[in-house]
């Protein structure tokens, strides 16, 4: 949760920036993206790790948020990229991430998106022995960096849509499948350098992160046993979560860390499996709670339940009515008051699933309010569409108080780009 500040006009700041005139200035609805948040997460979670185990390397999963901006900040920051499409290869390459710190980790790959990968000379993370097979025939296996997305069989999530781990999963190759995996790239001719696991997304609660840990250490053993393959890193995915009610805990990082690294330094003794990197692969935890959604009430509704209607729906961020999630809100024009009715957060689309928050307890609320929807940084913008014609909200950052622009809003240019009406349609 961002840790809310308020200036004397009772307006809530982020990054040192009114939201209240940031929201007349940009217009709502509107991203509000704090710079020096993702550079403190990214610092704070790079120290813990190096502290006690140096050849560490964070890959921004950066399906989170594709903004440019928020990925040349992580790559001043020295982060890598977890990229899991090629349009992500391409926006990471546009921002200046270096193609041997990218590792594509895909999901029912055609074979022109192993290509465009492999030419742009990025590691590719394998999740199946059939796109091993179909990268041996169209690439040349000498040239390549492969590493095997290995289903540990632990699983944890936020939300069971966000669990990818364990014989529910699509993800991964079979553990016990995985020395013959290993065995046959070589076969082919590819000098594998790594093994990777994700478990799901959205985990407070470190115990799956060890047992994950202890299982793809383990196979890592095995696997270099039989192939005598000295593994060049060891990628535990991401998946740390952040609280976003005021009830969680978040985790405790140098805590976490430190667990982490001692299991895993064990574990490589055991299996002399040497000194490989170790990689990590967060996205939320960057950048989740570095950003609010703001978003201006338009209606106070009485019908059988108290609604308060806003300019923003679940096509600018869908994680409550996708995942159920709760976000934070505070009333941004009046943060410091306290709440005093229940009341529906409702969205302006024709859904009736389109709502914000159910009963949720706020100031009373006016029509002109504005509503700043907390930990809006992960799986916000990067989620949304443009569902029911309603171009998408601009994008803007702070720092230090000032404001810039980083994406503009949407006009209905865009609602109409790449359509064609046939001609003999036309009139
Ligand atoms: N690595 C891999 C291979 C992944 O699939 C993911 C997320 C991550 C890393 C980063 O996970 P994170 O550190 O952000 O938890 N839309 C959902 C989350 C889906 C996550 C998908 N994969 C949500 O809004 O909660």
């Amino acid at each position: 949760m961002l840790n809310v500040e308020v200036n004397d006009k009772g307006h809530l700041l982020i990054g040192g920036a009114d939201t209240v005139k940031l929201a007349e200035d940009y217009d709502t609805p509107l991203y509000v993206i704090d710079e020096k948040r993702i550079r403190e997460n990214y610092q704070r979670l790079h120290k813990a790790f190096t502290r006690y185990y140096p050849n560490f390397q964070i890959l921004y999963a950066c399906k989170a948020n594709t903004n440019l901006t928020v990925l040349r900040i992580l790559e001043d920051e020295g982060s890598g990229i977890d990229a899991v499409s090629p349009g992500e290869i391409y926006m990471a390459l546009l921002s200046g991430f270096k193609p041997e710190k990218i590792l594509y980790t895909g999901n029912n790959l055609r074979d022109d998106e192993i290509l465009f990968a492999t030419e742009s000379g990025v590691m590719i993370n394998i999740d199946s022995k059939s796109q091993l097979l179909r990268l041996s025939k169209i690439t040349d296996p000498e040239n390549v960096k492969i590493s095997f997305r290995i289903n540990p069989m632990v699983g944890a999530g936020h939300h069971e849509h966000c669990i990818t781990g364990g014989e529910l999963s699509k993800f991964g190759i079979r553990e016990d499948e995985a020395i013959k995996v290993y065995k046959l790239a070589q076969e082919l001719g590819f000098q594998p350098i790594g093994i990777h696991a994700h478990i799901g997304s959205g985990i407070l609660d470190p115990e799956p992160f060890m047992l994950a840990v202890e299982k793809l250490m383990d196979i890592a053993g095995k696997v270099s046993k039989a192939t005598k393959i000295d593994f060049k890193f060891i990628d535990f995915g991401g998946g740390l979560g952040i609280p976003y009610h005021p009830s969680e805990k978040p985790l405790d990082i140098k805590e976490f860390a430190e667990k982490i690294t001692s299991l895993f330094m064990e574990k490589l003794d055991e299996h002399s499996l040497g000194e490989p990197a170790m990689y990590l692969e967060p996205g939320r935890y960057i950048v989740g709670d570095a950003a609010c959604l703001l978003t201006r009430v338009n209606t106070i509704k009485e019908s059988y339940r108290k609604f308060a209607g806003v300019d923003a729906g679940f096509n600018t961020l869908v994680r409550p009515v996708m995942y159920g999630s709760y976000h934070h809100i505070i009333v941004a024009n009046r943060a410091n008051e306290k709440p005093v009715e229940k009341i529906d957060i409702a969205g302006n689309l024709c859904e009736s699933g389109d709502l914000f928050a159910r009963d949720r307890k706020l100031p009373e609320l006016r029509e002109g309010d504005i509503l700043a929807i907390l930990d809006a940084g992960a799986y916000a913008f990067s989620m949304s569409s443009q569902y029911n014609s309603r171009p998408r909200p601009a994008e803007i950052l702070v720092k230090d108080g000032e404001a810039e622009i980083i994406r503009e809003r949407e006009d209905f240019s865009d609602l109409i780009s790449k359509q064609v009406i046939p001609p003999r349609l036309l009139k």
